[in-house]
């Protein structure tokens, strides 16, 4: 199949730029990337998040404007998760489904200020509204209930919907969920409304700076172990995943990101849907920290992990650097 030395070099196809141009298999553009961005009460606040070097909290008229930057810099969609005010937290995490609620009011104003220029993706879990930072209902012995977090999911879904957002984004891990949005978009007018889920999501040491971001790290006791999976699990991504799918979602998630290539590979071979990767904070604050370190060059090694979700079969990426990268590919 393959020649051999030296009717065969290598090195033939790289000696040049040109030449490497013509053969690159993977191409990562502003379009592939996804923007997360925090959201906090007020107006004019920018609250930079201590261990997210360069990520800050925007109030909402803050919040419209990076959508704009990501229109202008070709990013398509923004993810957003708000910081709720403690008063605003409780242990059932109502403040969720509140229609006036920042998430919504967030929503509201990107879509007045861009409409469809750029979608707006919303996370589905109750950890930003509650008072014990789990992502739902707790029973006497604080273990987190499904089919009764499941219906809250569904009213905190269609909140986000009629607010205006493109793409119901669930990250709690709950049994069912997908399949119970979708009938309840399906029934409420938003056929239309797409449900990308966080399908293989990981019990992760990686996301310690976005709590601090939402503000419920310091209220998490215990770990999310009994929702999300074992770091130790492959073939159960693919029968989440499977699920997920059957139920209805449009794409689905791997999260974190680069630990987990060998998932997104598989799943993208075993299913051939688009699938993409969360690339989380402690990700981020890592590139970060590490170049800051001198461990190398910020730019080279953030874009070097971003190129390699392409190549395992990503669709796009979400990202903090998403602005970073966006700035260079359009040099
Ligand atoms: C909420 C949620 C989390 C993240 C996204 N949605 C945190 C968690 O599950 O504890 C993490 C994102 C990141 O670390 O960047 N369910």
């Amino acid at each position: 199949m393959s020649g051999s030395y030296p009717n065969t070099r290598m090195r033939r196809l790289r000696a040049n730029a040109w030449s490497r141009s013509l053969h690159r298999e993977n191409l990562l553009t502003p379009a592939d990337l996804i923007w997360p961005l925090f959201v906090t009460e007020g107006a004019g606040v920018e609250e930079p998040v201590a261990t997210l070097p360069g990520v800050s909290r925007w109030s909402v008229d803050g919040v419209v404007e990076r959508a704009k930057e990501a229109v202008a810099l070709g990013i398509p969609v923004v993810a957003l998760f708000p910081n709720t005010q403690p008063d605003r937290r409780s242990d059932d995490g109502a403040e969720a489904t509140n229609p006036d609620n920042l998430m919504c009011r967030a929503i509201q104003a990107i879509k007045d200020a861009c409409g469809d220029d750029i979608g707006v993706l919303t996370d589905v879990a109750l950890d930003p509204y509650t008072s014990h930072g789990q992502d739902g209902l707790l029973d006497a012995a604080g273990y987190v209930i499904n089919d009764d977090t499941v219906a809250v999911l569904v009213d905190q879904a269609l909140n986000q919907a009629e607010a205006g957002a493109d793409i119901i984004a669930p990250s709690d891990m709950m049994d069912g969920r997908v399949g119970a949005i979708r009938i309840a978009l399906e029934m409420n007018g938003h056929p239309n409304a797409q449900i990308m889920s966080y399908a293989a999501k990981y019990a992760s040491a990686f996301y310690g700076p976005f709590r601090d971001a939402v503000g419920s790290g310091d209220l998490l006791k215990g770990d999310k172990k009994t929702y999300q999976m074992d770091p130790a699990n492959g073939d159960e991504a693919l029968r989440e995943i499977e699920l997920d799918l059957a139920e209805g979602a449009d794409s689905v998630m791997v999260k974190p990101g680069l630990a987990y290539l060998d998932i997104i590979w598989r799943a993208k071979q075993a299913f051939n849907v688009p699938i993409f990767a969360y690339q989380v904070s402690g990700e981020y604050a890592l590139i970060e920290a590490g170049a800051a370190a001198g461990a190398g060059d910020r730019d080279a090694l953030l874009m070097e992990k971003l190129l390699a979700f392409k190549r395992a079969g990503c669709a796009g990426v979400l990202t903090y650097h998403a602005p970073v990268a966006a700035k260079i590919l359009n040099g």
